[in-house]
């Protein structure tokens, strides 16, 4: 479907949406429909007494349809005995039962809990030698093809664009092959192998033309983290450095995203491009704060023909003139700014982001990490401790998957050699040291530590939180380590949020009766530790919302230490002086088992307090560009509303 636009060569796209997409609320939702999709397939193949030639996915995007299926064979019997199915790749070489294998994450996922017959379940095989890869790809095409091909192709995305392993630069008419990993493609899969240099730089993967013969196909994407690369797939021009913006050429090919990957689609990011809207007071702020930004212009500059040469002609008939649309939205935003988070006392609060009242409020701080707090909103946490606030912190996990091995035996030896000095009987100590020793001496990549390990890096990041919020001026009593139990699985993979995670989160808000909450918005990874801690909180809080101190309450997010909030959702803007960007940066160095190349550095070679410091400027100079004053940093929050 392509939807042309209304533009005048602005510059914004002249076309948009070249693949069908389909945006559903969220990544459960949508999963399940592409479940059902594949239930229908199965049984109509299966009254036909056809075999049903399904084409599979690993990575984190497919594993809530995977769930569905397996749910749909249990509870309502659904048959995958006419299924054959072939995954789209595997890393070479490859263990099949290795911990990072795919055919270990399909049998795990949905091979072993389904009715499909086992030799009916293609994965490739990283086991061959590099001379049999060659002539083992072609038997694997050709099965493909001696079946008929394959019905129903399901694709994730990788962040360069990739579909299967077809990395940018992979031709439309590419073959299934061994190929080179991207750097892109290798540091995102680093964290479950323990590290980039632990990480396959090869793997096997079905070529871009098996998937374009595919009959149907169907691309998932979740998360804001994958919202760039689905915008350039659907509406850029098709070229091989976005290996999924081929399937603008395919016939039946549907994009299934949720709202946060779908978010920067023309049609939802700015609309009124697209179709005649109804202009709320949200999207008038949106369509002219990214007016300024794309004119490069502060907001009371514009003018009525920037306007009307940018598809915002029937905003400016209904509220224009310009200045008039231009001074009502320089107010809006003048009005995030406050040097105050938790309020003036005895201001008027109208047009502030906080109520003046009461004037000591009681905050709690989610952290979903150790450091999270300060990193993102270190400013703000000192203020607000300053300003006289009863400032807690709410530690969510303990982080311990991202402490090095070898911090881990000098916190050791350093308390059996404080043991020794002050006279402590300490031969357990010497006994867990040496047992530690022994185990890290000979860990292997990626195999999960010890529970004593464990706990001594818990205990180090432990140790980090307490010293930043010593800096900041917070006594020992409001500060909690929640340890929630949904983090503990020692390995990258984490479990589900459970009832205990929201028990324990919904308990420390009872305690504390807060009047603020500040929660760590992340909605990039819909699976990372972020989003589940978010959700701990947002079940607390429907749990709680009937008590009477709750009324008073109100929650704020800010973002991690990846991004930031958009300009036009920004609600409270906190800034900082020169002084307190340096002040923050000393919080941040309490964390020193997170300084100087971390265990999960990601593809940002950029230590936490630069990214911290970056971001927050970033924030600053937008404000600057805009018209608005000039500070040296800022923070950015939006109010969640429950
Ligand atoms: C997996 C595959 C890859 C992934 C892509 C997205 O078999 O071929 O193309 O689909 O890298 O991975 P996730 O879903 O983990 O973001």
């Amino acid at each position: 479907m392509t939807i042309s636009s209304i533009d005048k060569a602005t510059g914004f796209e002249k076309r948009f949406e070249n693949i069908g997409t389909i945006v559903y609320e969220n990544s459960t939702i949508a999963s399940k429909a592409v479940a059902q999709e594949i239930a229908n397939l199965i049984k109509v193949k299966q009254s036909q007494k056809q075999p049903c030639i399904l084409g599979l996915a690993t990575g984190s995007s497919p594993k809530g349809l995977y769930a569905e299926l397996v749910r749909l064979h249990k509870e309502e019997g659904l048959s995958f005995k006419n299924v054959v199915s072939f995954n789209l790749d595997e890393y070479y070489p490859m263990e099949p039962d290795a911990v990072n294998s795919y055919v270990r994450f399909m049998k795990e996922q949905l091979f072993n809990h389904i009715d499909i017959l086992p030799e009916n379940c293609y994965v490739p095989n990283g086991l061959l030698s590099k001379e049999e890869i060659a002539d083992y790809c072609d038997q694997y095409e050709a099965k493909i093809e001696a079946l008929g091909g394959i019905d129903l192709q399901i694709l994730g995305i990788g962040g360069n664009g990739h579909i299967g392993f077809n990395e940018s630069g992979s031709l439309q008419n590419s073959k299934t092959r061994l190929v080179a990993l991207d750097h892109i493609t290798r540091v995102a899969a680093s964290g479950d192998f323990g590290g980039l240099e632990n990480t396959p730089r090869t793997a096997i993967t079905l070529g871009v033309k098996k998937i374009m013969e595919a009959k149907r196909v169907m691309l998932m994407a979740w998360g804001e983290g994958k919202s760039n690369i689905i915008k350039a797939s659907v509406e850029s021009e098709v070229t091989s450095n976005i290996p999924a913006s081929y399937l603008q050429e395919h016939h039946n090919a549907t994009f299934v995203l949720d709202k946060a990957a779908s978010s920067k689609l023309t049609r939802i990011n700015t609309p009124w491009l697209v179709e005649k809207i109804i202009w709320t007071d949200k999207l008038i702020r949106k369509a002219v704060l990214s007016l300024a930004i794309h004119l490069k212009k502060p907001i009371l500059m514009l003018t009525d023909a920037d306007y009307i040469e940018n598809g915002m002609s029937d905003l400016l008939a209904d509220s224009g003139p310009a200045y008039n649309i231009n001074i009502k939205i320089f107010n809006k935003l003048q009005h995030t700014i406050t040097g105050w988070p938790g309020g003036k006392p005895n201001a008027d609060d109208s047009n502030r982001p906080e109520r003046a009242e009461p004037e000591k409020k009681r905050v709690l701080i989610f952290s979903p990490h150790p450091d999270d707090d300060i990193i993102s909103m270190g400013g703000t946490f000192k203020r607000l401790h300053e300003q006289g606030h009863e400032v807690h912190v709410g530690y969510q996990t303990s982080g311990n998957i991202a402490v090095a091995d070898d911090e881990t035996l000098r916190f050791a030896s350093f308390v059996c050699d404080y043991n020794d000095k002050f006279g402590i009987e300490s031969l357990e100590s010497k006994e867990i040291y040496k047992k530690a020793a022994a185990f890290l001496k000979n860990k292997k990549s990626s195999e999960i530590d010890t529970e004593e390990v464990r706990f001594i890096k818990g205990l180090i990041r432990k140790g980090e939180a307490r010293a930043t919020c010593h800096f900041v001026g917070i006594p020992d009593e409001q500060i909690h380590f929640m340890n929630l139990p949904f983090y503990e699985t020692g390995a990258i993979k984490k479990n589900p949020i459970g009832i205990a995670d929201v028990k324990i989160t919904l308990d420390l808000i009872d305690k504390i009766k807060p009047h603020q909450i500040y929660a760590a918005g992340d909605l990039a990874d819909p699976h990372g530790t972020h989003k589940v801690c978010l959700d701990a909180i947002f079940a607390a809080v429907q749990e709680l919302k009937s008590k009477k101190y709750m009324k008073d309450c109100w929650v704020w997010l800010y973002r991690g230490a990846w991004q930031e909030w958009a300009i036009d959702e920004i609600e409270m803007a906190i800034p900082l002086g020169p002084d307190q960007v340096l002040e923050k940066r000393k919080g941040i160095f309490k964390h020193q088992s997170q300084k100087d190349g971390v265990v999960f550095q990601g593809a940002d070679s950029r230590e936490f307090w630069q990214r911290a410091e970056d971001r927050n400027k970033e924030t600053a100079d937008l404000y600057d560009e805009l018209g608005l004053s000039h500070y040296a940093a800022m923070e950015a929050f939006v109010r969640w509303h429950f």
